[in-house]
């Protein structure tokens, strides 16, 4: 399994919707009340994906033989991790550590990043914890009722 890592163009915003609707779907949305679905899926559509790398946000995408996406991550403001999905069928494999620290290196070298900050599913806390983030607090919810867990990681 060859998995080819990359910064996204605006040409890949489809991609990347299509990619993180689908996971979004799969392991998000079960754990979340109905209110929260169609805000959190809003924000994964191809044109607000496509002006967000416009504006300079950064989405380091895994591509399996050149051909199909199957991992992002996406930061803002070279700090707050905000987009993390792997295609369900390469889970287990490493993709998420590789992008994660693609993106952690990326922000470090861009603008000096010591403290990353983000909002974990409840599925995707172990991973984080096992990355060396901490909880920030109680869980928040959002005015969809979207739940989620801030945590943050201070590099030494
Ligand atoms: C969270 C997610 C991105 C992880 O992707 P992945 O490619 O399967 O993760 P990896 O295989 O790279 O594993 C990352 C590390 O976490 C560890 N890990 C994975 N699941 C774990 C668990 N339940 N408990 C503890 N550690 C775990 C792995 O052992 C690995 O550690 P290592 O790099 O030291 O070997 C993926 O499960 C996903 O897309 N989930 C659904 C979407 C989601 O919830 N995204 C987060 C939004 S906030």
């Amino acid at each position: 399994m060859k998995i080819r890592y990359c910064l996204a163009r605006p040409h890949d915003a489809l991609a990347i919707g299509v990619l993180a609707r689908r996971v979004t779907r799969r392991w998000i949305l079960p754990e979340q009340p109905a209110s929260a679905a169609e805000a959190l899926l809003y924000g994964m559509g191809a044109r607000l994906i496509r002006q967000k790398i416009r504006d300079g946000q950064r989405f380091h995408l895994a591509w399996l033989d050149d051909d199909r996406l199957v991992g992002v991550a996406a930061m803002r403001d070279d700090s707050h991790l905000f987009q993390f999905f792997v295609s369900t069928r390469l889970h287990g494999h490493g993709i998420a550590r590789q992008l994660w620290q693609r993106t952690m290196r990326d922000a470090i070298r861009r603008a000096g990043t010591r403290h990353f900050t983000l909002k974990a599913s409840a599925m995707a806390v172990p991973v984080y914890l096992h990355f060396g983030f901490v909880p920030s607090g109680p869980l928040l919810v959002s005015d969809t009722g979207l739940v989620t867990q801030p945590m943050h990681l201070d590099l030494p």
